[in-house]
């Protein structure tokens, strides 16, 4: 069985082709808003061990929204109370006869156990502060279609440059991010210029070794960016650091209006969400004509759909032809 575990694994290749699979199924859905047969009679469970709004509705819908069942598992109200593991838990969903698994928890690693132990397709959907893979395919998609399709679309394009010439900064709480890490990954894989941008507390110092801008001053970086993706600080990571305060972060990395008039005239504001409004952005600049944070979250579904389908066994092709993919 194949896996979607986290991005740092995979070719510039293999995401395009997922992503270019999200952009036809998202056309053919009308938008992520109808529903196709081609996963019918295949049941997707989704495994939350942690709070979830976008994910958890957006797995379920696009398996849906592609003919599939769900089974909906929350580690709340279940037997994980009366002490069930996690790998016993997942082996007990797995019997109810599912074909993946798409599994949240606060410990990094666990899809990639459950990728051993299962016999299934694992989906990660965050594992913790490691990574989220389809959160960075769905920020990934979001940027490529405010661009032109001639520059992304046609499969003869160098995967490797699809982003080329592009800068985009992941700003904020990096230390905590599996979004932030899911991102860099993926946008370097594509060809971006990439800034990890935070306050030293938050930014380690391994992201400069590894090649990756660091910068510690949303004003030093505003102007020179064509996309901001927003990260929110994770005060339920055991947040206890001596800097920056709240109102310190505000100050130093919210997105407010007097940044947005120094930044490009075209520039994408991004945010995985949940949002704190004034803290990393501020209520205009959220709601403004530059945001498009609501669209990530249709692009969630798209990308969600395109996981799935794919690790079904399909192949971009077989999409417009066939009503179920191979076996
Ligand atoms: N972006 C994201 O993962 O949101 P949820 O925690 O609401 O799923």
């Amino acid at each position: 069985h194949r896996h979607l575990l986290d991005l740092e694994r995979h070719s510039a290749a293999e995401l395009m082709a997922i992503l270019r699979t999200a952009q036809t199924l998202k056309e053919l859905t009308n938008g992520c808003r109808e529903k196709l047969s081609l996963l019918s009679g295949k049941t997707c469970a989704n495994l939350f061990f942690e709070n979830s709004t976008r994910t958890r509705n957006s797995f379920s819908l696009a398996a849906k929204r592609l003919g599939a069942d769900t089974v909906e598992f929350s580690s709340a109200g279940s037997s994980v109370a009366k002490g069930e593991t996690f790998v016993d838990t997942a082996k007990t969903i797995e019997a109810m006869g599912v074909d993946w698994v798409v599994t949240r928890h606060f410990t990094p690693g666990t899809p990639h156990l459950l990728a051993r132990e299962l016999g299934v397709s694992v989906l990660n959907a965050g594992d913790g502060p490691h990574e989220h893979p389809t959160q960075g395919l769905l920020d990934i998609l979001t940027i490529l279609q405010s661009r032109g399709r001639e520059d992304w679309e046609d499969e003869s394009l160098d995967p490797e440059q699809i982003l080329a010439g592009k800068t985009v900064a992941l700003v904020g709480d990096i230390a905590h991010s599996r979004t932030a890490r899911s991102n860099l990954w993926g946008l370097r894989k594509l060809g971006a210029h990439v800034i990890i941008c935070g306050p030293p507390t938050l930014v380690s110092p391994r992201w400069e070794e590894l090649g990756f801008e660091v910068a510690h001053r949303l004003d030093d970086i505003v102007e020179r960016c064509d996309v901001l993706n927003l990260l929110r600080i994770q005060f339920e990571r055991q947040y206890t650091r001596p800097f920056p305060s709240v109102r310190e972060y505000a100050a130093l990395y919210a997105m407010n209006g007097d940044r947005m008039r120094r930044a490009k005239p075209e520039i994408l504001i991004m945010a995985p969400g949940p949002i704190n409004r004034g803290v990393e952005i501020t209520p205009e600049v959220a709601d403004g004509p530059h945001s498009v944070i609501l669209e990530q979250v249709t692009n969630g579904i798209a990308v969600r759909m395109a996981s799935l389908w794919l690790l079904a066994g399909a192949s971009d092709a077989a999409i417009s032809g066939a009503e179920s993919p191979a076996a």
